[in-house]
């Protein structure tokens, strides 16, 4: 960077890692495992390896077991040959001298029969259908979106599994060679549909005060952080979220309890979806709303803090500088920007990501972003190892 006091390139303890910077590839779902298995490939390890760059990688999210399911083509952690696959991801981006977590997901609700085992209803805490539409593949191979269902409620003797679906994600991630892991509790997916007083119906100890909406969350924390120790796991929350169909009557409440409890939980990090998204990148005045749940979630969680949604660089550097956040995780940028550190740092003009091709597909719009070096005549670094021929 043209400064040498620029905050997004100090470096920063997060857990038991020291990194070099505070620019944090956020998780992105690119639906582009390999089938049948939805199993990741050489073409996923090329992608990662060549954003090695980033203070460290958090992966697309990733479903812990086929109920977790929730569109077309997203990778899993749950089979043998997933495990290697991911195998291969982890040792291209270590390779590349990076550091890599993986995104630990269950959608809850927001699927669809096809892609349920046996084609059965997907879960959620309570019996309420999202508006909206699954991603699902049709007969033809093609991506196809179709009306969600209602969701069958989750039993209480069957939370005991839910946790387990966790904590096995957890200990295949260790396998396949993780630095370390995230627990997606964002978006309106399972977590998030327990936490949200909207989705969550239930008179059991999952349901009712923040306490029980938060349980189910803080037993999977605690599962995983069994498996993986504290100082590797990570949460991301979507405080004021609406996406997926989401809401909670009392949001300071609810989201200010459960960042107190997670800073009692010696966690990582904790990594929030900016409720501000929208203003900071239209760069119109935020809603207070949004503004008093930042502050709230710094105040009340104590530990290390990243927030992703709309930032660029000078707004990431105005965050970290006001002390808003610890890191800043760059989503869309990262996505059309392999080399991201290496453009902020020359603060070089940036490719422009084409959501046309976020989602399936191959190496287009995927692992063709140039990096700064190829724009200047470079040939591109040799992606796929000799060992996948
Ligand atoms: C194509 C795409 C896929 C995404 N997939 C995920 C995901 O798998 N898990 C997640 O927590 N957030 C996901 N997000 C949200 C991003 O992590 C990030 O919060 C969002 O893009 C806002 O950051 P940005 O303004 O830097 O892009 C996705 C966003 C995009 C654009």
């Amino acid at each position: 960077m043209s400064k040498s006091n620029e905050r997004l390139c100090q470096p920063v303890r997060l857990g038991r890692y020291d990194l070099p910077h505070r620019i944090v590839m956020a998780p992105l779902t690119r639906s582009r495992a390999r089938q049948p298995g939805n199993v990741p490939s050489p073409l996923n390890a090329c992608y990662y390896a060549q954003r090695a760059s980033a203070a460290f990688i958090i992966t697309e999210a990733t479903q812990v077991s086929m109920q977790g399911q929730g569109y077309a083509w997203t990778p899993g952690i749950h089979s043998r040959e997933q495990i290697e696959g991911w195998r291969g991801v982890t040792e291209a981006v270590h390779r590349a001298g990076g550091l890599i977590f993986m995104q630990l997901w269950h959608v809850g609700r927001i699927s669809h029969p096809r892609l349920q085992p046996d084609g059965m209803l997907p879960v959620a805490p309570s019996a309420i259908k999202p508006a909206g539409q699954a991603f699902v593949e049709n007969e033809k191979g093609e991506g196809e979106l179709v009306p969600f269902v209602t969701p069958r409620a989750l039993q209480l003797e069957e939370m005991p599994y839910l946790v387990q679906q966790y904590a096995h994600g957890a200990r295949n991630a260790l396998d396949a060679g993780f630095d370390g892991v995230e627990i997606h509790a964002a978006n309106g997916y399972l977590l998030d549909q327990f936490i949200n007083s909207t989705t969550n119906h239930r008179t059991d100890r999952y349901g009712g005060p923040v306490e029980n909406r938060a349980r189910l969350l803080l037993e999977v924390v605690a599962a995983v952080a069994e498996v993986w120790g504290s100082d590797r796991v990570g949460v991301r929350l979507s405080p004021l979220g609406s996406f997926n169909d989401m809401g909670d009557t009392d949001p300071e409440t609810t989201f200010g309890y459960i960042a107190e409890k997670l800073g009692e939980c010696g966690l990582a990090y904790l990594h929030i979806v900016n409720p501000a998204t929208a203003a900071l990148e239209q760069g119109t005045e935020p809603d207070p709303r949004a503004l008093r749940m930042v502050d709230l979630i710094r105040k009340k969680y104590r530990g290390t803090l990243i927030v992703a949604g709309g930032f660029d660089q000078d707004t990431a550097e105005a965050w970290l500088e006001q002390g808003k956040a610890d890191l800043i995780a760059f989503g869309r940028k990262f996505l059309a920007n392999p080399d991201l550190p290496e453009r902020f740092r020359q603060r070089a003009p940036l490719n422009a990501d084409d959501p046309s091709t976020y989602y399936g597909g191959g190496a287009k719009g995927y692992t063709d972003y140039p990096t700064l070096a190829q724009l200047r005549g470079e040939k591109p670094q040799p992606c796929v190892d000799d060992r996948w021929r």
